[in-house]
């Protein structure tokens, strides 16, 4: 991971846990519409299927490429072999700047810029624990 990420990744933790979270804390309602960006290619929810990416029911603090049923980039699948857990941190890196977590990564998404979209989207992820 390069340092520039490390450094934003910091920055929205900070965010979340901050003392100004009650501005900032993860709104899933709000990540409802962030996710209009990512409904292209993933479904989430009750009885969501795969699309262009796998469906993300459960996908917070699940390990990297193993969702049953996808067929992920062997970049993906490796990067879960080497112990990628989608928790807070690795889903907002990702979601930034997907190649900088997993380089040869087939989720082709230019990533999210404001720290704001990224803890909603997250807070949004993580109202489908289920699989
Ligand atoms: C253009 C299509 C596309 C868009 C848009 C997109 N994704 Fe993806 N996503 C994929 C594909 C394809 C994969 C599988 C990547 C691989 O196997 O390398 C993936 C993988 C993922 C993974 C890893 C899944 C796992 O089981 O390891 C997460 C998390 C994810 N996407 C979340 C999102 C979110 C959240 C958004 C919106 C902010 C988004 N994606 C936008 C296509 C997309």
């Amino acid at each position: 991971m390069s340092m520039k990420v490390t450094t934003r990744l910091f920055a929205v933790l900070a965010l979340a846990v901050g003392p100004a979270s009650a501005v900032v804390a993860q709104d899933a309602e709000a990540g409802a519409k962030v996710f209009k960006k990512c409904a292209a290619c993933h479904a989430v929810g009750e009885g969501a299927d795969h699309k262009v990416g796998p469906a993300l029911n459960g996908i917070v603090g699940a390990p990297a490429g193993a969702i049953a049923g996808f067929r992920y980039s062997t970049a993906m699948v490796a990067a879960g072999e080497a112990g990628v857990i989608w928790d807070d941190a690795t889903l907002a890196a990702f979601l930034t700047k997907p190649k900088d977590v997993v380089a040869k990564t087939k989720m082709s998404f230019p990533g999210l810029k404001k720290d704001e979209d990224l803890l909603n989207v997250i807070a949004y992820l993580k109202s489908f624990p289920d699989r």
